[in-house]
């Protein structure tokens, strides 16, 4: 999604942080770039079509500065054009914005009527026309800022500068997030953290109804009666090092390689000492609830549905996995003995943030799984359960989907654990387990020559089945989104047993069908589901774990396999999606494609 860098400040030229911080906001996603700066106390603009190499090429056109606001936008209003690239400026306004302006039709129409002419295709230049017309006769910017707050439906970060005030950036935010991060004697804004990492780790979340206006040296920040407000200076973590490849070809590939770690300290947060008390302790308490909605999006649905399996299956307690999308919109059969969990890496995905709040108004609790600590969601959640998966920077999730999977299956254990369908003896085996299960991942990333050759076999096809049934075929929709964002191969995850009822027609000779069977109760269902296909031709890939492998495997049901190494049923669902992750990569590194940056897709969809 659209990125946000500002900067003020004469210890560092302008231009140089807004394209710095605007390369560490690359991952995010975006189609056109673009930066405003003060020179000779005028305003400058410059922007470009496509990627910011082309905008930095067009930079001899200004020089030094000292104050700046620039930006990534990912097209939503209008087509990824140099017209619709940010900054917009309309009369003394400089405006870059990352949300939606939902009734801009309608404010455009009555700008239309006061003179405004409109360049762009966008909701944003209407926001600017706004904020503009207001200012010309309120001539004050703070109570601009709220009116034009009051009158814009929709979600925003604003980051401006006024043609008579160019000692000064002024932000306001509602949904979509800004944060202000301080250095000395020069201040920042951005819209994510590795943004300004570069330059320090400091700063400030601005909230949603608030208002700042940032200096060289000095942070003012208002609520919405326009009171000045203290707020909380945070210290971000991390070191640059999370926004670097550190050697890695892509950052997927380092996320992955990060996987053992992430694992390690999602749970250490839990379980210090190994002992199942801690867990216990620490872990929310589901005995108040009969039902569990999850919601969330793409493959933090995909985690839900795991987390729906293990629930269902050890802790008795049904579950319902909605797209938050249509959960936002639809009639929810919720009540106080609900829990809500809302699953996100970013925090910030605008219909999982929608779902969050229509639960709250129906009444039921949330907790939100999340890994961006002070996003909206983890704010606005009544608790969070946090993974601890660091800043994830390729489009394409791994980690962070690793990490949510595993928050999911920590709070079936202790609930199974309390419900006694698994004694404190077969929870401290689950935990041994739980131990090993980073050193198994590393292993499983060090087979790297066999998911190569997988690769090989597959990459130049262009349909691709992915089969399992229960947890398998939850894993599967996983692996199959994977392939297809990546790639750019068309796959589908289909549930084994429903193959016949119309999609194995779609079957025919070399078709590929990566069948995932770790599922000892259903193993034998879905081999027969597979033997089908290959009947008709497929050529399969299995991947299965060392115990269904010495059952089933000298069959001559597949053609390729990856096995993983037996864990607590607990775990398989971690081990089993790690092979698909590697061989998405590896395909869509044989077919040369943008790894990190997938067309047309955005890390945080903060947009409806
Ligand atoms: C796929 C992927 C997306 C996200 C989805 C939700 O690889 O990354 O499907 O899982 O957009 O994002 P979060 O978890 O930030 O809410």
């Amino acid at each position: 999604m659209c990125g946000i860098v500002g900067y003020v400040g004469k210890n560092k030229n302008a231009l140089h942080v807004l394209i710095d911080g605007l390369k560490a906001l690359e991952y995010r996603g975006y189609d056109s770039a673009g930066i405003a700066v003060i020179n000779d106390d005028k305003i400058k603009i410059v922007k470009s079509h496509g990627k910011i190499k082309n905008l930095e090429e067009k930079l001899n056109e200004v020089d030094n500065s000292y104050i700046g606001i620039g930006h990534t936008r990912w097209a939503t209003h209008g087509k990824p054009t140099e017209v619709n690239a940010h900054p917009h400026k309309a009369g003394s306004v400089t405006l870059v914005h990352n949300g939606i302006i939902e009734n801009y039709e309608e404010l455009k129409k009555d700008l239309r009527k006061q003179g405004y002419k409109f360049k762009s295709e966008t909701d944003t230049e209407i926001a600017c026309a706004l904020i503009d017309s207001i200012y010309k006769t309120s001539n004050n910017k703070l109570l601009t800022l709220k009116k034009a707050n009051e009158m814009i439906k929709g979600s925003f970060a604003f980051g401006i500068i006024f043609d008579n005030d160019i000692n000064n950036i002024y932000s306001m935010r509602k949904d979509s997030p800004l944060i202000i991060a301080l250095g000395d004697n020069e201040n920042y804004i951005a819209s994510d953290v590795p943004a300004i990492l570069s330059f320090t780790n400091k700063y400030i979340l601005l909230d949603s109804n608030e208002y700042a206006v940032i200096s060289e040296d000095k942070i003012d920040i208002y609520d919405n009666n326009l009171n000045l407000i203290n707020k909380d200076i945070k210290e971000y973590e991390g070191t640059k090092e999370v926004v670097m490849k550190n050697g890695y070809e892509h950052f997927m590939l380092k996320e992955i390689h990060d996987e053992p770690k992430v694992i390690e300290n999602t749970f250490k947060q839990f379980i210090k000492n190994n002992d199942i008390n801690e867990l216990i302790d620490n872990m929310p308490d589901l005995s108040k609830y009969d039902n569990i909605d999850i919601v969330a999006c793409g493959s933090a649905y995909h985690a839900g549905l795991i987390g729906k399996s293990l629930i269902e299956k050890f802790a008795d307690i049904p579950v319902n996995v909605e797209l938050a999308s249509e959960y936002r919109y639809k009639k929810n059969f919720n009540n106080e003995k609900t829990l809500t969990i809302l699953v996100s890496q970013s925090g910030e995905t605008a219909d999982t943030l929608a779902a969050l709040r229509k639960a709250k108004q129906n009444g039921t609790y949330t907790l939100g799984i999340i890994n961006v600590v002070g996003s909206s969601i983890a704010r606005e959640a009544d608790s969070v359960l946090y993974i601890k998966a660091g800043c994830e920077i390729a489009v394409a999730t791994t980690k962070a989907y690793l990490a949510q999977v595993l928050i999911l299956s920590l709070i079936t254990i202790n609930k199974a654990i309390s419900n006694n369908n698994i004694s404190k003896e077969k929870a401290k085996l689950i935990l041994e387990d739980l131990k090993k299960l980073p050193n198994m991942i590393d292993d499983l990333i060090k087979e790297k020559e066999k998911f190569e050759i997988i690769a090989k076999n597959i990459y130049k096809d262009n349909n691709i089945f992915f089969i399992g049934r229960g947890v398998d075929y939850a894993i599967s929709m996983e692996g199959s989104l994977k392939l297809k964002e990546i790639s750019y191969i068309n796959s589908q995850a289909y549930a084994a047993g429903e193959l016949k009822h119309g999609t194995i027609s779609l079957i025919e000779n070399g078709t590929p069908v990566v069948a995932v069977v770790t599922d000892e109760n259903i193993a034998e269902k879905t081999i027969s589901n597979i033997k089908e296909t290959k009947a008709r031709g497929a050529n399969v890939i299995l991947i299965t774990t060392q115990k269904l492998n010495e059952k089933y495997g000298d069959s001559d049901f597949y053609d390729q396999k990856i096995v993983i190494p037996n864990i607590s049923e607990f775990f398989t669902p971690i081990l089993a999606i790690v092979p698909l992750q590697l061989i998405a990569y590896e395909v869509a590194k044989l077919r040369g494609e943008n790894i990190d940056q997938p067309r047309n897709l955005a890390k945080s969809v903060t947009v409806e």
